[in-house]
């Protein structure tokens, strides 16, 4: 792992640059993925899997090799199981409007879920969504997950969980989920906005049915995202985009369908996405997805033992980064955090996030509207910024009392 390397092939870490820890929201995107983007503009800016011409076909070549390599990331069995999306919150949306809900289904997520894996599935008329607690240490509780499974019974239909939270970086036991949402006839979606960019994930393994990641959060361009799952997970699905591109066959008074992913993607695709997620998938198969996880942990360890004592913080989540991949979510009692993330930006040149991070039922619960300040790291940050950040902590909590 050479962050300095990786550092050097991104443009907007040249020269007087930030130190970057909002990695969390959106990562910072290589020269390959931007000359990607500009390629497809430049040299063939046309449309894919219908156009015959030469552009077209390059252009549906491209395409398909970003399914492929999205494909081969993540586990699945091949580029048909993967449809593209805008983000993560497009893909839950396409599973839970898609879906074919019965009243009293019951969709389990947990207390901690962002905004994007609650809402969509509170939208569905009858359908009753029960939430598993954290346990006091802020862990996933497998055994609260199993007991409301259970409670559910034949009435489980869903169990949407996210893998990595972006609150605090805290991971659920994919696996042993999936287990137990079979066990009862139900489906597992795992939000793993913040997995897949930070760590192995391989669906086949986990067994999940359906993984949704946003492909912004993996050095790859904005508006685009993914849903991976089956051929036969996807037939089950109503199409939220029918139209153009999702049909074999249509009349004025009928149409049928396309199998699988095909009635999943309707209309003119993100081609200069397609360009940039490929290009994107490249540059982390050149690194090592074990070794960037390794490397965050060793950025929040040095935040976190930076921190931790200073007065009024405390982190959310376990005590051990190991535990929190490269999130460092910190409440502040009688400090501000949105005034101390613009005094890191002004004074040091630090990206922090404050706020909520649309974990908001979280924040709610807990009695701390006020929000947490966020370093969230990735493959490119250094072992210097994470000390260079917690001086410049020390010198904020030392020029600004609590109140
Ligand atoms: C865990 C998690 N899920 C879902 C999302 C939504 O991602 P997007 O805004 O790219 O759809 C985010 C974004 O921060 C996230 O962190």
């Amino acid at each position: 792992m050479d962050p300095k390397n990786i550092r050097s092939q991104i443009p907007s870490l040249q020269g007087d640059s930030p130190i970057y820890l909002d990695n969390a929201c959106v990562t910072l995107r290589p020269q390959s993925v931007i000359d990607a983007v500009t390629r497809y503009y430049e040299q063939e800016p046309s449309c894919g899997g219908r156009s015959a011409h030469r552009w077209g076909m390059a252009v549906t070549r491209t395409e398909h090799a970003a399914r492929d390599g999205i494909a081969r990331l993540v586990g699945a069995q091949g580029p048909d199981e993967v449809v593209f999306t805008r983000n993560a919150t497009h893909s839950i949306n396409a599973v839970a409007h898609g879906t074919k809900w019965e009243k009293g289904d019951v969709v389990v997520i947990t207390d901690k879920e962002h905004n994007s894996n609650s809402i969509p599935w509170r939208m569905q008329d009858g359908v009753d969504v029960r939430v598993s607690r954290t346990d006091e240490d802020g862990r996933f509780d497998l055994e609260d997950f199993e007991a409301i499974c259970a409670d559910a019974g034949d009435s489980l239909r869903m169990a949407a969980i996210g893998h990595t939270r972006n609150l605090d970086g805290t991971s659920t036991p994919a696996k042993e989920c999936a287990k137990i949402a079979h066990d009862h006839g139900a489906q597992i979606l795992l939000d793993a906005a913040q997995s897949v960019p930070h760590q192995v994930v391989d669906m086949q393994e986990i067994e999940a049915d359906f993984l949704v990641f946003s492909i912004h959060k993996m050095m790859g361009p904005s508006g685009m995202g993914a849903l991976v799952a089956s051929e036969e997970a996807f037939n089950g699905l109503r199409s939220i985009a029918a139209g153009g591109q999702t049909v074999s066959r249509s009349t004025i008074d009928d149409f049928v369908f396309k199998p699988g992913r095909g009635h999943l993607e309707g209309g003119l695709g993100h081609y200069a996405g397609y360009y940039g997620t490929a290009a994107a998938v490249d540059f982390l198969n050149d690194l090592s997805m074990e070794k960037i996880h390794e490397h965050e942990v060793k950025i929040n360890r040095i935040i976190s033992e930076g921190v931790r004592d200073l007065d009024g913080t405390s982190i959310i989540g376990p005590d051990n980064p190991s535990e929190r991949g490269g999130i460092t979510s910190i409440l502040l009692e009688g400090r501000d955090p949105h005034q101390i993330a613009i005094m890191l930006d002004e004074g040091f040149g630090i990206y922090a996030r404050s706020g909520l991070h649309c974990v908001d039922p979280w924040f709610h619960a807990n009695d701390a509207l006020n929000g947490s300040l966020r370093f969230s790291a990735y493959a490119y940050n250094t072992i210097e910024e994470a000390k260079q950040t917690v001086d410049a902590m020390d010198e904020l909590f030392t020029a600004i009392p609590r109140t």
